[in-house]
């Protein structure tokens, strides 16, 4: 039985929680958070999808403040790191010097040095690290990319993904609204677009971008453009500026050259594969949500098994140059290259 252990008790820490649950070889054994109510809190419901608010039994597990204690005591296989982006590389560093395996939670790091430095903890304790990139293990999405990698539809023509939802705010100290701690929309929210996008067609030539700030500053909408070397039209549109009556969307659509398939969180079906010679249909799809899929990958990797990667950590890496090429496509308002 794998020993877990959570760090970071909110949103994603429960959720962590709930996907640890489910995984037959696993026992969460310890928690970690420095708020002293979270027995109380975790009945909040929070988060724009999953079921983060269901019961935590306590009973069950040792609570603790001090995550060096956490890493002393609780004899650890592996922890969940769900905590707020900038605590990422000094949290995941301690864990792998422990000689603990590591998932975190995405965005892999605030900066592209802070992701090195995770990347040489890693090589150097000999120990797993996964970055949480939960998109690539997302049923639909895992599917769209074994049809387009399978080339049964031709080449994709175009391409078009979507996240659009109202700002967090149910972290406590509204940390996702400090760029400097959560990096803001584009590499809090839009990033899972962006390395989707990578994993289907791998790292861009370059990206333009453009982008809506709020009256503070900080980015709120993102609608981005992936050249490669081929005319396909590759664009991702993220926003954290819808009003919350509207809810969260998730979608997408990929033109291929004989078939289009589409998702849409919000629709029904969801999922759809048009092909030009027959009738559309939704295929079957992997049980689970991704970030149950990826927990389960984590889990047997640590157990030992040996599988194909889904996710890498330069990949995960690259997904932070990408966002920071976004970024800076807007502020200069040209098209950047991707060194
Ligand atoms: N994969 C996804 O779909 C997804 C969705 C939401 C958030 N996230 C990511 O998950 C991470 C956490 O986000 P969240 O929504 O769970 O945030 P949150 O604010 O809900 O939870 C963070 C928790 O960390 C605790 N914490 C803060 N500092 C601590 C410390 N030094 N030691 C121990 N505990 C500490 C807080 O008390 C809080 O309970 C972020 O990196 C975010 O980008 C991923």
């Amino acid at each position: 039985m794998l020993r877990i252990g959570i760090v970071g008790f909110g949103f994603m820490g429960r959720t962590h929680y709930q996907c640890w649950n489910k995984v037959e070889a696993a026992e969460v054994v310890a928690v970690c958070d420095t708020n002293p109510n979270i027995v109380e809190d975790t009945k909040k419901a929070v988060g724009n999808i999953g079921d983060a608010q269901s019961d935590i039994d306590f009973e069950t597990l040792e609570l603790y403040t001090d995550f060096d204690k956490m890493l002393d005591e609780a004899k650890l296989d592996a922890v969940s790191i769900t905590l707020p982006t900038f605590l990422h590389p000094e949290f995941s560093t301690k864990a792998l010097s422990a000689g603990v395996n590591v998932i975190c939670e995405k965005p892999m790091a605030l900066t592209i040095e802070a992701c090195e430095q995770m990347i040489a903890a890693a090589k150097s304790s000999g120990k797993l690290l996964q970055i949480g990139h939960c998109v690539r293990f997302w049923p639909e999405y895992a599917k769209a990319k074994e049809i387009v990698a399978g080339g049964e539809y031709g080449k994709v023509v175009a391409a078009s993904f979507r996240r659009l939802g109202s700002a967090p705010t149910w972290s406590l100290d509204d940390w996702f609204a400090d760029e400097k701690r959560s990096g803001g929309m584009a590499l809090d929210l839009h990033i899972h677009d962006t390395d989707y996008v990578q994993y289907l067609f791998g790292l861009p030539k370059a990206v333009a971008g453009f982008g809506a700030k709020a009256p503070g500053g900080g980015l709120v909408h993102i609608v981005t453009q992936y050249l490669y070397d081929d005319d396909k039209v590759v664009t991702a549109e993220g926003g954290w500026a819808m009003t919350p009556s509207f809810g969260f969307e998730m979608s997408f659509n990929l033109v291929l050259e004989t078939a289009t398939i589409v998702y849409d969180l919000t629709r029904k079906p969801m999922f759809k594969v048009c092909p030009a010679e027959a009738d559309a249909f939704t295929p079957d799809v992997a049980e689970g949500d991704g970030w149950f899929l990826q927990i389960e990958h984590f889990a047997k990797l640590t157990a030992g098994e040996k599988l194909e990667p889904v996710t890498t950590l330069e990949e995960s890496r690259d997904s932070v140059k990408i966002v920071a090429a976004e970024k800076q496509s807007i502020e200069e308002m040209k098209k950047v290259e991707i060194a």
